[in-house]
């Protein structure tokens, strides 16, 4: 893997030669990996995300266009699209998380500048690690940086989620957007998905590696049983609400609560929300486990959160089980989970600094053993959230002023 120096040349270099001016500006935009609280997000409950060290790379400078032109580095495409009327652009789809953002930008009341933008990424596309979300808010960070308009960090991730939910039309909650805008190095971060408070709460000097390991299954059923799974949760929610007339969504409904009404729902719903109401009690207990340096704790609540993942809310597939399988028979293995929507990407554990050797050579041999397949295995570093990296940039060999 390329150093994020040698990447950033690389791409301002490549900038120079397909635009013929030097770049104004580069953002980076953060992948992320979800410790504990899935399926949360939409229901108003609590996630624990790091952002990773994996990330999207903009370089940009206004044009007097008006239009916004893009090239992808890793995809060697270019897509134009006016800002005038921003459409869908149906080849190149990876154009559409900047064409949302903008538009959704627009509609905010911004008035954005014509501009060109050379794009590049590290995050493994397709594997749950959130390379759209990485998109959208260096997109959106990116347009900040040219144009100089206020907007803070979590109006930043609604408008990117927005961008996805209407534009792009994936109904996702905010985790990922909210994450890799506001993530905190050597920290994970508690997230309030109805209020967006959010804290900080330290990982580094834990002794702990988070490890991710990538399934190589590709996430075919996401889009629609994320969907039914919404509707589920919506569908509980309003049948349960004859008996707790006060709630809005499952983020409100007790483990108390809970086990006195939730057996009026039906079997199906019954399940999802009883996996949502208990994730929103772990993740609690994860944050006060992971202050207190409870790892012991904190990685049976993965455990936990893993088989509820597989048994209640269905999301789960023989790929991410046997992958934790491989890493809970390591010994140093605190926790292993599934992570994000489910159905095939990747598992994340969290793993003690001298099992992280044997975790590399064991798990992926069981696995391959299992399932014919070598998993791709990262070990990340929670690092912070977006940022503009440099700005008032020169192409190799232009004059410098002065
Ligand atoms: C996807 C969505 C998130 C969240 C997770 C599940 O990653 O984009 O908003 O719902 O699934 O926790």
């Amino acid at each position: 893997m390329a150093d994020l120096e040698s990447r950033i040349e690389t791409l301002e270099n490549k900038f120079c030669e397909v635009y013929g001016v030097s770049p104004e500006t580069v953002v980076r935009a953060p992948g992320r990996v979800n410790l504990i609280g899935e399926h949360t997000d939409y229901n108003d409950g609590y996630v624990l995300p790091i952002a990773i060290d994996r990330d999207i790379l903009i370089t940009a400078a206004p044009s007097d266009e008006s239009a916004v032109c893009l090239y992808s580095l890793n995809f060697d495409r270019v897509s134009v699209f006016s800002l005038g009327n921003i459409a869908r652009d149906r080849v190149n789809k990876w154009s559409n998380y900047t064409r949302g953002v903008v538009q959704m930008l627009q509609r905010s009341g911004r008035k954005i500048r014509g501009a060109n933008l050379a794009i590049q990424g590290d995050i493994p596309h397709g594997a749950g690690l959130s390379s759209s979300a990485a998109l959208e808010v260096a997109s959106a960070m990116v347009f900040q940086s040219l144009n100089d308009f206020e907007m803070d960090g979590a109006e930043m991730a609604l408008l990117c989620q927005k961008a996805e939910n209407q534009f792009v039309g994936v109904n996702c909650g905010i985790m990922d957007q909210f994450i890799s805008r506001l993530g905190a190095k050597n920290h994970a971060l508690f997230v309030d998905c109805r209020t967006l408070d959010h804290e900080a709460v330290p990982l580094a000097k834990q002794g702990i590696k988070v490890i991710v390991a990538d399934s190589m299954k590709k996430r075919d059923l996401v889009d629609s049983e994320y969907n039914m799974r919404r509707a589920q949760c919506e569908e509980a929610v309003s049948l349960l609400r004859t008996y707790l007339p006060g709630i809005k969504a499952l983020r409100d409904v007790s483990i108390a609560d809970f086990k006195r009404y939730g057996r009026q729902l039906p079997p199906t719903v019954r399940r999802r929300a009883e996996h949502v109401v208990s994730e929103d009690d772990r993740v609690l207990r994860s944050v006060d486990a992971l202050k207190k340096g409870g790892l012991t704790l904190f990685g049976k609540l993965m455990n936990q959160s893993h088989e509820s993942l597989r048994e209640l809310y269905e999301v789960s597939c023989r790929e991410l089980d046997a992958l934790v399988d491989a890493a809970l028979k390591i010994p140093g293995v605190y926790g292993s989970r599934m992570t994000g929507a489910g159905f095939g990407g990747c598992t994340v554990s969290l793993v003690a600094d001298d099992a992280v050797e044997d975790f590399l050579e064991k798990v992926p041999v069981e696995y391959k053993a299992r399932i014919g397949v070598t998993p791709t295995i990262y070990v990340c570093t929670p690092e912070g959230g977006a940022e503009v990296l440099a700005d008032g940039l020169e192409c190799p060999g232009s004059e410098i002023d002065g």
